[in-house]
């Protein structure tokens, strides 16, 4: 599989009132395949949506590179298309020109035909003409994802876009997710800080340790595709879970520093 993407030895420091750095991502080292899924797995405040910012060239790397096709990624594009996990729909617009507006560089009138298309992908043909607050998150989560579609970016972009959803209308999102994934072969970098999901959509999982953010490991998901939901009660399936969820816990107690507490006997 050709690498798409590059994440090439990237570090991110922030500078602190004090003048001092604080390092946040150590030397990332990924890449996501064409056609490939990928997900950032790791606790709260590793650096997760830092990194996916760099790669949307919203936020400058300290030291090293992201190539995207061979190019240095500089500044944001149209061949990054990006969902977020606050709800990022534009209030005043509706559901159709939401999905319009972001197709500034499109000529104008091709546009409600591609809007309407992404639409009926993630099938809300019958609420276009809604307003943002008519729609419930799980549909305007919907709508974002149309919105980044249409730009047919090269890689999809996705920061915990389902973190905000209720358990039932996740699953149904994941399946919506790996379906369009599957029609479309998209490249999909997809942040998560929930296991399972990190294992029922992606080829690999990149786990995340914290302070500073490093790839702890890359586990690979050699699970069967389509992946049903049964899969979820696969002997395989609850051992990559257990591996990766060990992974988690350790690196959490280390960023929480509950280590002697814990080892002390938890809870007595
Ligand atoms: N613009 C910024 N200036 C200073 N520090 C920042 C900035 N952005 C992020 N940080 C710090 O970088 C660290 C990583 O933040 P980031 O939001 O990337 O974590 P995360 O893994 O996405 O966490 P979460 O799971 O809670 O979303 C945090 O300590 C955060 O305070
Ligand atoms: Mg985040």
């Amino acid at each position: 599989m050709a690498d798409l993407l590059h994440i090439d030895h990237v570090s991110k420091s922030f500078e602190q009132r004090k003048g001092d750095a604080h390092l946040v991502l150590d030397s990332i080292d990924l890449t996501l395949g064409e056609g490939e899924f990928v997900s950032l797995l790791g606790a709260s405040g590793c650096g997760k949506s830092t990194l996916l910012r760099i790669v949307a060239g919203l936020e400058v790397p300290s030291d090293g590179v992201v190539w995207l096709d061979g190019h240095e990624i500089v500044a944001p594009g149209r061949d990054r298309g990006m969902v977020f996990q606050q709800y990022t729909l534009y209030p005043w617009l509706t559901a159709k020109r939401n999905v319009e507006f972001a197709l500034v560089d499109t000529p104008k009138k091709e546009r409600p035909e591609i809007a309407a298309e992404y639409l009926e992908v993630v099938g809300l043909s019958d609420f276009a003409d809604h307003f943002p607050s008519q729609l419930s998150g799980g549909m305007q989560q919907r709508v974002a994802i149309a919105r980044a579609l249409a730009l047919r970016p090269r890689v999809m972009l996705m920061d915990e876009p389902f973190g905000a959803l209720d358990a039932q209308t996740r699953g149904l999102m994941q399946e919506l997710l790996l379906s369009i994934w599957e029609r479309d072969r998209l490249s999909v970098l997809f942040v998560t800080h929930d296991v399972e999901e990190s294992l029922i959509l992606s080829d690999r999982v990149c786990v995340l340790g914290a302070r500073p953010g490093r790839v702890r490991e890359i586990v690979n998901v050699d699970l069967p595709r389509p992946r049903v939901y049964e899969l979820r009660d696969s002997a395989e399936f609850i051992t990559l879970k257990h591996h990766v969820h060990s992974l988690i816990h350790d690196e959490a107690v280390k960023a929480t520093g509950l280590g002697n507490v814990l080892a002390r006997g938890g809870y007595s």
